[in-house]
């Protein structure tokens, strides 16, 4: 199957059978990004602004259960249907099913146009599987940008998120809302509600958060590769503080 635009990501959204049109980056830096924070912290909508800014692929594994779930069920392994009754409740999919997904979608991570993983590693177990992978693949990463946000504007995000079913904007109704009532300003199709954002999945999401992804700032901190960055104000202001950040970081690194 092939990609219809450059933003397609049909590779890491189908799996191997899928190729993307996407061409490798030209720029002369190879990003290869982690996004962690809360849900609800914006780390999609970067991952959006930072794909134009830097050229690397935004890969979502969230992206990929939702694009599962919208499949027939016929066509679905039972772990994979599996996943998708896990995050409708905002509990994390096992590690498992998580590796066997991202392993299946590798090539995506060996891309020259590098990536941009938003919503993996998720836990300790699929941090150090990623840690060897990237170690065996001579793949090194250039950072892992944590975003910082308190959890009364978490809540206010997720209760107001957009979604386009067909290119998947974000939009918030009153933060970012879309020019017309309910369609998406790239494409025009129609803007939906995560079923995971009810007030029931929201509570539990952040409680898995806590438990299981918070310990990854300290696991990454560790290595040296921890970015923190202040994810209040507009979008744009953020993503501005994400790239002076990592060009303060490259300086340091070429210095
Ligand atoms: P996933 O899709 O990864 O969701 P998440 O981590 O919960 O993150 P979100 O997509 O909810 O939020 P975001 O930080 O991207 O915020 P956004 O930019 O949309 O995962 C979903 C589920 O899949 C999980 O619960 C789990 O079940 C499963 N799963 C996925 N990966 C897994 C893994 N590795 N292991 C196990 N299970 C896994 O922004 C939110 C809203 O705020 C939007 O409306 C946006 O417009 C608005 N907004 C953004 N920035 C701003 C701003 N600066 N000012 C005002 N509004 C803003």
């Amino acid at each position: 199957m092939t990609a219809q635009n450059k933003d397609d990501h049909a590779a890491w959204l189908m799996g191997t059978s899928a190729e993307c049109e996407i061409a490798t980056a030209s720029s002369k830096t190879t990003w290869r990004l982690i996004l962690l924070g809360a849900p609800g912290v914006g780390k999609g909508t970067q991952a959006d602004l930072l794909h134009q800014k830097l050229g690397a692929c935004h890969l979502s594994t969230g992206d990929v259960f939702r694009a599962a779930g919208r499949q027939s069920e016929c066509d679905l392994s039972p772990a994979m249907m599996a996943a998708t009754e896990f995050m409708r409740r905002g509990e994390l999919v096992p590690d498992t099913t998580v590796w066997d997904m991202v392993k299946e979608r590798s090539g995506c991570l060996r891309c020259g146009g590098g990536f941009l993983l938003d919503g993996f590693p998720r836990t300790l177990a699929q941090a150090e599987s990623l840690k060897q992978l990237m170690a065996d693949e001579g793949l090194p990463l250039t950072a892992v940008v944590s975003y910082d946000l308190s959890a009364t504007e978490i809540v206010a995000r997720l209760s107001g998120r957009r979604t386009c079913e067909q290119c998947r904007t974000v939009f918030h109704l009153t933060d970012r809302p879309p020019k017309v009532e309910g369609a998406c300003d790239r494409c025009g199709s129609k803007l939906f509600q995560r079923d995971d954002d009810r007030p029931e999945s929201i509570r539990v999401r952040l409680q898995a958060y806590d438990r299981s992804t918070a310990p990854l700032i300290e696991f990454y901190n560790h290595l040296g590769l921890l970015m923190q960055v202040e994810a209040s104000g507009p979008p744009d202001d953020i993503c501005e503080r994400t790239l002076a950040g990592l060009e303060a970081r490259n300086a340091e690194r070429s210095s």
